[in-house]
């Protein structure tokens, strides 16, 4: 069945007509264009297709499109500020070899901020635990918890203060 849906997404209403069987990941991807969230898995065990709902890192494969409706979605398309600057997170993959092939890195970065704005100042073990759901093939995960370690050390703890130093936005 058809159905209407309206959500914020990455800050802007949004009204879209769905089938009832979409999932998020393909409303996304081949319907917005907004293909920063990747598919791989498909069954929720890569974390490639996370995005924020809520405030909470999900995987858009397993999550049905019709249960965005009056939520709030950030995509790595709505991070960086409108004029193209980094968000803190993303600056710091880039420096800190975070990145090779990039194919992991949306999810990782989402749930990295989805850690950060509930806890920012996590613990080694607290990283490592809030992106166990995300696997990357390419750069081992050193340089991922090392990328994120740095924004809490620029930031003192407060992201908000390092995404201000690099004129991202939040
Ligand atoms: Fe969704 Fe792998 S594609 S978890
Ligand atoms: Fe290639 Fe993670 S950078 S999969």
């Amino acid at each position: 069945m058809s159905r209407e849906i309206k959500f914020v997404l990455n800050g802007v209403q949004t009204c879209v007509t769905i089938e009832d069987d979409w999932n998020l990941l393909y409303l996304l991807r081949e319907k917005l264009g907004l293909t920063g969230a990747k598919e791989a898995c498909g069954r929720g065990e890569c974390g490639a297709c996370t995005v924020i709902v809520d405030g909470l890192a999900i995987n858009s494969c397993l999550y049905f499109a019709v249960e965005i409706d009056g939520k709030e979605v950030l995509t790595i398309e709505g991070l960086a500020a409108a004029d193209g600057t980094l968000h803190a997170l993303q600056e710091s993959f880039v420096k800190n070899g975070g990145i090779q092939c990039g194919f992991c890195t949306p999810g990782m970065i989402l749930s990295a901020k989805a850690l950060l704005d509930e806890n920012p100042q996590p613990s080694e073990a607290d990283i490592k635990q809030a992106l166990a759901g995300n696997l990357c093939r390419c750069t081992g995960y050193v340089q991922i918890v090392e990328s994120v370690e740095a924004v809490i050390d620029k930031s003192g703890g407060d992201i908000n203060a390092a995404v201000r130093e690099t004129g991202g936005s939040d």
